[in-house]
C-alpha cells in the first residue's frame, strides 16, 4: 500500500515536472523596445489655453484626397493591426521613472516642458546639409536625429524630391518670440503654427518641420512656408508614406487635436527611433495618443 502511494506521488510529480517545462519552452516575452539614454525632459501639467474663434476657420475643407489618419479619441483609440507589437512602457511611480525615455517625453498644449529644459547634443544642420535643404538658416537638431535625417533627405533627393528644412530645435525663449509674432501677425492661425512656450515639441530638439516648394502653387500665396495643404505637395505626400523608416512620426495628423491640442500639421515630424515609428506608422496611433494609453501621466517637478 505504501509502495502504491510512492508510486502515484512520483507519477503525479512527473506530470507536474513536464507540464511546466512546457510552458517555460512555449512561452516568451515580446521584445521592449531600444530606448536611448538622454537627459530628462520634465513635463508639466497646465491648462489647455481657450480655442480662438477662428481657428476652425482657417482650416482648408476636407476634400476627396485627404490622406487618412487616425480619428480615435480618449475613449474610443483605435485597435492596433496584428503585425504591430511593441510593449508599452512599464509603468512606474516619478520616483522610480528612468530618465532615457525622452525620446517619448510627452508634450502637448496641456503637457509642457520645464522653462529651463535644453538638450545637450544639439548640432548645426548647416554643417551636414546642403544650402538648398537648410535654406542657410541656422537649424539646430539633436545629435541622436542627425543620421537618420540626413538619410532620409537623400533619399528623397535621390526620389527626385526638394525637401526643405524650416525649423528644428526652438528654445523656450525662442518659442515665446514665435508665438508672439504668430499671434500678433495672424492671431486666427497661430494655433495651428506654433504652441505656447513650453508646449512646443521643438523644444526637445527632435523635431523638424518640411517645407517644399510645391506649396506657394498649391496655395496661390507666393513664399508662403506653412500651409496645411503640405500635405498634397510631392514632398509631404512622401515623407507621409516613409518618414516611419527614418523613425520620425508625424505629431500632428488629422483628429488629433483633443488630445495634442494642436491641428493638422503635415510639415511637423519628431524623431522618436524606428521601432516606434514604425509601430506608431502600422497600428494607425499617433504619438501622443499612444503616450496617454501606456505612458503614467507626466511628473510634476
Ligand atoms: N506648431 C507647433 C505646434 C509648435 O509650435 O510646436
Ligand atoms: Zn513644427
Amino acid at each position: 500500500m505504501k509502495t502504491r502511494r510512492h508510486h502515484w506521488a512520483i507519477l503525479i510529480l512527473g506530470i507536474i515536472f513536464i507540464t511546466s517545462c512546457g510552458v517555460e519552452t512555449t512561452f516568451s516575452p515580446p521584445p521592449l523596445p531600444t530606448l536611448v539614454p538622454t537627459g530628462v525632459a520634465t513635463a508639466v501639467p497646465t491648462p489647455p489655453p481657450t480655442p480662438q474663434s477662428n481657428d476652425v476657420a482657417q482650416l482648408p475643407p476636407p476634400t476627396a484626397t485627404l490622406q487618412p489618419t487616425a480619428t480615435a479619441t480618449a475613449t474610443q483609440p483605435p485597435t492596433p493591426t496584428p503585425t504591430a507589437t511593441l510593449t508599452p512602457t512599464p509603468i512606474g511611480p516619478c520616483s522610480e521613472r528612468m530618465p532615457q525615455d525622452d525620446l517619448f517625453t510627452i508634450v502637448t498644449q496641456t503637457y509642457g516642458l520645464s522653462r529651463d529644459y535644453a538638450p545637450q547634443d544639439l548640432v548645426l544642420l548647416t554643417d551636414y546639409l546642403p544650402f538648398e535643404v537648410t535654406l542657410g538658416f541656422p537649424t539646430e537638431i539633436r545629435q541622436i536625429a542627425v543620421q537618420p535625417l540626413i538619410q532620409m533627405i537623400t533619399d528623397m533627393q535621390s526620389a527626385g524630391l526638394q525637401p526643405r528644412i524650416l525649423s528644428g530645435y526652438r528654445s523656450y525663449a525662442a518659442q515665446a518670440i514665435s508665438w508672439e509674432k504668430w499671434n500678433r501677425e495672424e492671431p486666427e492661425r497661430a494655433a495651428i503654427l506654433s504652441a505656447r512656450p513650453g508646449h512646443s515639441e521643438h523644444q526637445l530638439g527632435t523635431t523638424v518641420d518640411f517645407g517644399s516648394p510645391e506649396l506657394a502653387t498649391i496655395v496661390g500665396i507666393p513664399d508662403i512656408q506653412f500651409h496645411t495643404y503640405f500635405y498634397q505637395t510631392s514632398e509631404g505626400i512622401w515623407l507621409a508614406e516613409n518618414a516611419h523608416r527614418y523613425g520620425f512620426t508625424l505629431s500632428y495628423p488629422r483628429g488629433a487635436l483633443e488630445l495634442t491640442g494642436f491641428y493638422y500639421e503635415p510639415w511637423h515630424f519628431r524623431y522618436v527611433g524606428e521601432e516606434m515609428a514604425t509601430f506608431l506608422h502600422q497600428s494607425g496611433l499617433y504619438l501622443t495618443e499612444y503616450q496617454l494609453l501606456n505612458q503614467p501621466e507626466p511628473c510634476i517637478p
